[in-house]
């Protein structure tokens, strides 16, 4: 029989890490986890709450005194902060802005990485992030580095924006996400990096469906 193993998929934004890997959850029957809509849903409440983002205490008792909850369902993975569905909300453009600062802090990611943790615990698992690899799952039995072009990564946030009615332009998205691919890359805590033991994937020129299949290419070897 195969066994579960556990999958770390990390990298900038509009990579295809979520797309892909809940494709690849779905086909070995493992647990997705985004653990980005978790960092989301923190920004989320405390732009809410008027919590400062600069800070860490303040932002880490809220995020204490807070149950994220992550379901699957038929159109994707459904978010719920202290029990409101909250997948919309947690996608806007002020939250998107505002998310890597919340991100930044220690103490958040220190209870989110615990978190995320336990939710790996029970079996098979697919988890994408920035950190899963170098820090929530160091021993993941596959790991990998997905990235694509910036132009690509916002050509692709485009077209996700129009699909949800979020106003965008493509000059501002690429100066969001490089700013987001900054922030992210060059913060003190676990920065989103590369892991030694990480393979890398290049998805600018890749359909979704050739990205799924190479790490379900690449699971099933460890799995058997
Ligand atoms: O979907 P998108 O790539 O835009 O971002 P996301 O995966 O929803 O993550 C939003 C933000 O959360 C990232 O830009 C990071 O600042 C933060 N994040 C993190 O620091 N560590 C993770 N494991 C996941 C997300
Ligand atoms: O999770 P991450 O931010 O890395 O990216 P995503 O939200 O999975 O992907 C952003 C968008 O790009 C989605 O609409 C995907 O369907 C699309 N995509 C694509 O067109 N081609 C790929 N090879 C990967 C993703």
């Amino acid at each position: 029989m195969n066994k579960t193993i556990q999958i770390a998929i990390d990298g900038p934004a509009g990579a295809g890490k979520s797309t892909i890997a809940k494709i690849v959850a779905e086909q070995l029957g493992f647990t997705y986890i985004d653990t980005g809509a978790m960092y989301r849903a923190i920004t989320y409440k405390a732009l809410q709450q008027n919590v400062s983002l600069a800070d860490e205490a303040a932002l880490a008792e809220l995020l204490k005194l807070s149950t994220i909850e992550l379901q699957p369902s038929e159109n994707g993975q459904l978010v719920f902060l202290d029990g409101e569905n909250v997948s919309d909300v947690i996608r806007t453009n002020d939250v998107t802005s505002s998310v890597s600062q919340v991100a930044a802090h220690g103490a958040i990611r220190e209870q989110m990485v615990s978190a995320q943790q336990q939710l790996a615990a029970a079996g098979g698992v697919v988890m994408d992030g920035r950190d899963i690899a170098t820090h929530v799952l160091p021993q993941a039995e596959l790991k990998v580095f997905m990235s694509a072009t910036v132009e690509e990564r916002a050509r692709r946030r485009f077209i996700d924006n129009e699909k949800r009615g979020i106003d965008s332009t493509m000059e501002s998205l690429i100066e969001d996400i490089a700013l987001r691919d900054k922030l992210d890359s060059e913060r003190e805590v676990s920065p989103l990096v590369q892991a030694d033991d990480a393979i890398y994937l290049d998805t600018t020129t890749l359909t979704i469906d050739e990205a799924a299949l190479e790490i379900l290419r690449l699971a099933k070897e460890r799995m058997n």
